[in-house]
Order: structure tokens, then C-alpha cells, then sequence
């Protein structure tokens, strides 16, 4: 059996320097816990950008300890490619406009030729280590143009992408100048995944309208080659989150949160600090929760948590101080010396405090105004082992066509949400647990290593057919 090749612009680990050495910190994403359990079963090499590092000594070092230490294999970026390709392209172009932010979308040739040149950079070190049988699984956004690269230079192997984003409507995928481009590289896989139905539908689409060809169940057949699009939704490391509450390290952490929370109810808003994620409309819709419904006021606490990302970017940082600005002043408005409405805390959580913070909140509120998936929602669920919690989504994020028995929300709708919020704090226990438990049972039977089992069985079965095929 050949290894597996994993390959993401980040590598599940990130170094940074610190104090005179470099020390490796775990990437935010649910991507490094979701591989794990293949890496188990494969004899895996991960592929990626290990962070900002320019010098040549400290790099030939780094190189050996992530390979030997953790099985990875770096991909340096020079300074202009992480402006351009990842700064850029990446996160001006492509991120906003999948996630329906056109008027935020930068369209640059010069940022468009530092993606095609970092592509081919991955492209060349992936051949650097790639052996005849391997199969080499491309993940997110960064790498679009990846499959057909490989393809050109390996013709037979087996090669997997995985969109962890939306994919947008042709409507909006149209108005990207490199179209042509980006669904031609995505077509060089044998198996083209995506988190919900809608997505997959979304790139068919975009395929039929741009390039002119159909598909026949979920495969396209161009002049080169034959590919396989499905959906497959990621789920969770259910057993961790469900195991959190018994560890003693948690337990010591919902102590202390409940000592500083009072007895005052628990909402709780957990995002990376992203335009996506609705995080000034979730805080307007607080506001309109308090004014509507004075009787809360000092019996409601929103634990408000933002993880910092992309600050080198100009509208993360707006967004920064847009929500420092919101926060105090829904604070000044309707907070008294005993009671502060928001608690505010801007980082990144590890596992003890982010599993106690699920642990005491008595709703959830997640409401991105759009998410290729959102794994908070499903951890939150995960972890209530009681049973007991509501959570309240935004039909925008992928997670919510798993999560049904939620409250379902419209984020753009300020109403909605307050009196969503209003609902779930009266909500009585039986009916949260009732609601939780068919959730439990099915994020347990969907979690993360059966996500990566089925992409990996239907790539064999795509490549399988495919040999088949050639023998007649
Ligand atoms: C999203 C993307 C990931 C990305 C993560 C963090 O979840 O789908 O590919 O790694 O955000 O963003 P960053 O820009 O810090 O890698």
C-alpha cells in the first residue's frame, strides 16, 4: 500500500519564533484533528507552509524536526508570495468572493500570478517526495489550481481535493476573471469533495456554464480526464468533545468560569475574527434581545470569544476595531456596576478553557453570515453530555443542514435572532435534551474519521472504476 499525502497551505503545525528559537504550535482548523485518525491507518506525509520564516539556516533546520517530529514536509513562502498568493489571492480574492462578499473581492493580476506561481512551488516539492503509488490528497482554497498540475506530471495517480469553504453559485463564481482556470485545475482530481450537496451543485453548475461540460451522477468526463464530485459534510472528533467534561483539567475550568459568571445565564460566541462570521450583526442582534426584553438584563451574560486571524489584512482589522467599538458600546448602554452584558476576550482558546466555556453555556450562538461548515456548532453539541444547551444557526453555515433540531436562524434577520435568544433561555430542559440527543447521535456516527474514510473509499472506487475502464 502507498502512503498518503496530505497537502494545505498550513501545515497542522505552525512555527514561530519566540525568544531566540523557534517553538511549533498546533494550526487553528479542524483539518489537523480530522486527519489524524487516517494517519493511523496510512503512512502519511503532510505537505504545507509552516509560517513566516526567511532564514536559509533556520529553515534547513526546521526542515529535518518537522519531519522527523511530526511527519511533515514545509513549503516556504518568500514574503511577496505570502502577500500576494496568501495575503492576496487567497484571502482577497477567492475568500471573500465564495462566501458571497463580492463587493469586498480584489480582483489583481499580479496576485493572481503569485497563486499560480506558489501552486506550481507546491506542485515541484510534492514531486520532490511523491512515490508511484502514493495518493495525494489537496485540501482548501489556497491550492485550486494544484490537481491539474500534478495531473499533467503524474497521469496515474490517485489524487483527492477537498473544498473547505463554500463554493458559490455560478451567479457569483462567474464574475471571478480566472474561472476558466480555477475549474480546469480542480477537474485534474479524480474525486472533487465538498461539505454539503448545495456546494457540489453550485461547482456542477459553474462546470456546465464555463467549460460546457455535464455530468452524469456527479462525473464530469473532459477531453483529459474523468473526475467525481460529491459531497462529503466533516464532522468531529465527537469522543473528545464528549470526554471533556470528566477531565479534571476542564472540570477545573468550569468552576472558575462559574465563579466569575455569577448566576447569570451563559450565551456564548466562539468565531475566528472573520467578516464571515457575522459577528457585528450577532452583537446588533443582542442589543435588540436586551431592548426587547428588559427583564434579561442583569440575568444574561454573552461570553463573546474572537480568535485573531489574517491581522495583516486590512478589513480584519476593521473588523477589529468595529467589534471593540460595538462591545462597549452595548456595554456602556445597558450594563450597570454590577452587571456587565458582554464579556470580552480576544484569542485563541486551547482545549480545557474552550471545552468548559461549551460546558456553561446555556446557548450557543452561532450565526456566520456564511460558513462552509462551522465545527463550533458541533463540538458545542458534542460536549453537552447532559444534554442539556440550545443552540441557535445560521442557515448559512453548511453545519446547519446536519443540525435541524436547532433553533435555525436567518443572521441578517436582527428580530429573528432576539427572539431566538428569548426562546432558547426559557426553553425548557426536557425539550434541549430531547433536541441534543438525536444531534449527539448523529455527529457521533458522522464524525471526523468517517468523514476521511469515506472521501478516501470513494477515491479508491473512482480510481478503480477509472482502471477499469482503460482495460475494455
Ligand atoms: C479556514 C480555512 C482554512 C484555514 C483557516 C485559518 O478554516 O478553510 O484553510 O487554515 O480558516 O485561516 P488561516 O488563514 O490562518 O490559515
Amino acid at each position: 500500500m502507498g502512503r498518503l499525502l496530505i497537502v494545505s497551505n498550513r501545515l497542522p503545525v505552525t512555527v514561530l519564533q519566540k525568544k531566540g528559537g523557534y517553538r511549533f504550535f498546533p494550526s487553528i482548523g479542524g483539518l489537523a484533528t480530522g486527519l489524524k485518525s487516517l494517519q493511523r491507518s496510512w503512512e502519511s506525509l503532510w505537505i504545507g507552509w509552516p509560517g513566516e520564516i526567511q532564514d536559509e539556516e533556520a529553515r534547513a533546520e526546521l526542515r529535518a524536526r518537522l519531519l522527523t517530529e511530526f511527519n511533515c514536509h514545509p513549503v516556504f513562502l518568500s514574503p511577496a508570495d505570502v502577500e500576494k498568493y496568501y495575503g492576496g489571492f487567497s484571502n482577497r480574492t477567492i475568500w471573500p468572493l465564495f462566501h458571497y462578499f463580492p463587493v469586498y473581492t480584489v480582483y489583481d493580476e499580479s496576485y493572481w500570478e503569485a497563486y499560480e506561481r506558489v501552486n506550481r512551488l507546491f506542485c515541484r516539492e510534492i514531486l520532490r517526495v511523491a512515490r508511484p503509488d502514493d495518493t495525494i490528497w489537496v485540501h482548501d482554497y489556497h491550492l485550486m489550481l494544484l490537481p491539474k498540475m500534478l495531473r499533467e506530471k503524474l497521469p496515474d495517480a490517485a489524487i483527492g481535493f477537498f473544498l473547505h469553504i463554500p463554493f458559490p453559485s455560478f451567479e457569483l463564481f462567474r464574475l471571478l476573471p480566472w474561472r476558466r482556470d480555477i475549474l480546469e485545475g480542480l477537474l485534474g482530481a479524480d474525486l472533487v469533495g465538498f461539505h454539503t450537496y448545495d456546494y457540489a451543485r453550485h461547482f456542477l453548475s459553474s462546470v456546465l456554464h464555463i467549460l460546457g461540460y455535464d455530468h452524469k451522477l456527479g462525473e464530469i468526463i473532459t477531453r483529459e480526464h474523468a473526475a467525481k464530485v460529491d459531497s462529503f459534510p466533516m464532522g468531529i472528533d465527537y469522543e473528545r468533545f464528549s470526554g471533556a467534561t470528566a477531565l479534571p483539567a476542564v472540570r477545573r475550568e468550569i468552576r472558575l468560569l462559574r465563579q466569575q459568571l455569577g448566576d447569570t445565564k451563559v450565551v456564548l460566541s466562539i468565531d475566528r475574527l472573520d467578516y464571515t462570521k457575522g459577528i457585528p450583526q450577532r452583537l446588533e442582534a443582542f442589543s435588540l434581545f436586551l431592548k426587547k426584553y428588559p427583564e434579561w438584563r442583569g440575568k444574561v451574560t454573552l461570553l463573546l470569544v474572537t480568535a485573531p486571524s489574517r491581522v495583516s489584512l486590512d478589513q480584519y482589522r476593521l473588523l477589529r476595531r468595529q467589534v471593540d467599538e460595538l462591545v462597549g458600546r452595548i456595554n456602556g448602554e445597558y450594563g450597570s456596576v454590577g452587571w456587565t452584558p458582554i464579556r470580552y476576550l480576544n484569542r485563541t482558546l486551547t482545549f480545557h478553557p474552550l471545552a468548559a466555556m461549551y460546558a456553561v453555556a446555556d446557548v450557543a450562538l452561532v450565526t456566520p453570515l456564511r460558513d462552509g461548515m462551522n465545527l463550533i456548532a458541533k463540538e458545542y453539541i458534542a460536549t453537552r453530555r447532559d444534554g442539556k444547551g440550545v443552540l441557535i444557526i445560521s442557515e448559512m453555515a453548511g453545519a446547519a443542514s446536519e443540525l435541524g433540531e436547532a433553533l435555525v436562524i436567518n443572521p441578517n434577520n436582527k428580530a429573528e435572532v432576539a427572539e431566538a435568544l428569548h426562546l432558547a433561555l426559557q426553553m425548557p430542559e426536557e425539550e434541549q435534551v430531547a433536541r441534543n440527543r438525536v444531534m449527539q447521535e448523529r455527529l457521533k456516527r458522522w464524525n471526523v474519521a468517517c468523514w476521511a474514510e469515506k472521501f478516501m473509499e470513494k477515491l479508491a472506487e473512482v480510481k478503480e472504476r477509472q482502471e477499469a475502464f482503460l482495460v475494455k
